[in-house]
């Protein structure tokens, strides 16, 4: 195909539907290179559909998905999915976790693969827990694992379905920070769903609000990755004009 233009994921005319319940309705959408995009709407909008529809756990029933010209047909190798739950396996340690990614790949020696990981877990705090098994971590040092899991490939595009949605607030924000950090490190595209509204307007450079139907309204977020946003007036202020357009005029 020929696209001279900046966008890394693009979206024409995509439909997808389980069995005859129309969840996208010829979505088009197109997504820049190295930007964070929050997807944010209403539970049951086809939020998770689209992410796995990008990730290619899913196909279009018609129209076609390009992630860096590419059409998308299944999983593609330096796309990142973070899921909800994680997905840690009760019979591997923290260090055998991590590297697991890179040994699927066949990514070097085993003790090439060892040093990378040792590295990792290093910058993320995790070394004195390498030996320890998920049930032995708490919830946020689980999700730290998870994390490092899929940075350890260096992905171009990180994809995560509501990454901090089981965490307390400061371990929240904590991981957010460090989600902030490598994406932009990577240089990586990210896009994330979330019902945090300030964790849309934390890390979302973009807001993608969608709407039954596959219709989205894009907000562009002048807050993402300021230093201590989170003491700005300005970053509230955001917040409520984003879960008005979210509510749509109801109230809860
Ligand atoms: N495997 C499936 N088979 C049939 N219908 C499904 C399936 N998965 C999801 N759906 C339906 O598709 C719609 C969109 O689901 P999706 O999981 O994408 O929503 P979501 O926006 O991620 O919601 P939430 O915020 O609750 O996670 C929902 O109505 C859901 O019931
Ligand atoms: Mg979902």
């Amino acid at each position: 195909m020929s696209n001279a233009e900046d966008s890394f994921i693009r979206l024409d005319d995509v439909t997808f539907s389980y069995r005859e319940k129309i969840i996208l309705n010829k979505v088009s959408l197109k997504l820049k290179k190295g930007d964070s995009y929050a997807v944010i709407g209403k539970s049951g909008v086809g939020k998770s559909t689209l992410l796995h529809l990008i990730a290619g756990f899913l196909k279009p029933n018609a129209g076609s998905i390009y992630i860096d010209q590419q059409e998308i047909k299944s999983v593609r190798k330096n796309t990142a999915f973070l899921f909800q739950e994680l997905g840690l396996f009760p019979w591997q340690k923290v260090v055998q976790a991590v590297g697991m990614p890179l040994h699927l790949n066949k990514a070097g020696k085993a003790s090439e693969i060892q040093n990378r990981v040792l590295s990792l877990l290093k910058e993320l705090d995790l070394e004195h827990l390498k030996n320890k098994y998920p049930r032995e971590l708490s919830g946020g040092e689980q999700q730290r694992v998870a994390l490092a899991r899929i940075l350890i490939t260096n992905p171009d595009l990180i994809l995560m379905d509501e990454p901090t949605s089981s965490l307390d607030a400061m371990t929240k924000e904590q991981i957010q920070q460090l989600i902030l950090k490598y994406q932009q490190k990577l240089k990586a595209t990210m896009l994330f769903i979330t019902h945090d509204i300030e964790e849309a307007v934390y890390l979302g450079k973009h807001i993608l609000l969608l709407k039954p139907g596959g219709t989205f309204q894009v907000i562009e977020n002048s807050f993402y990755s300021v230093p201590r946003a989170r003491e700005q007036l300005g970053y509230y202020e955001q917040c409520i004009e984003i879960r008005k357009l979210l509510m749509d005029g109801e109230t809860i």
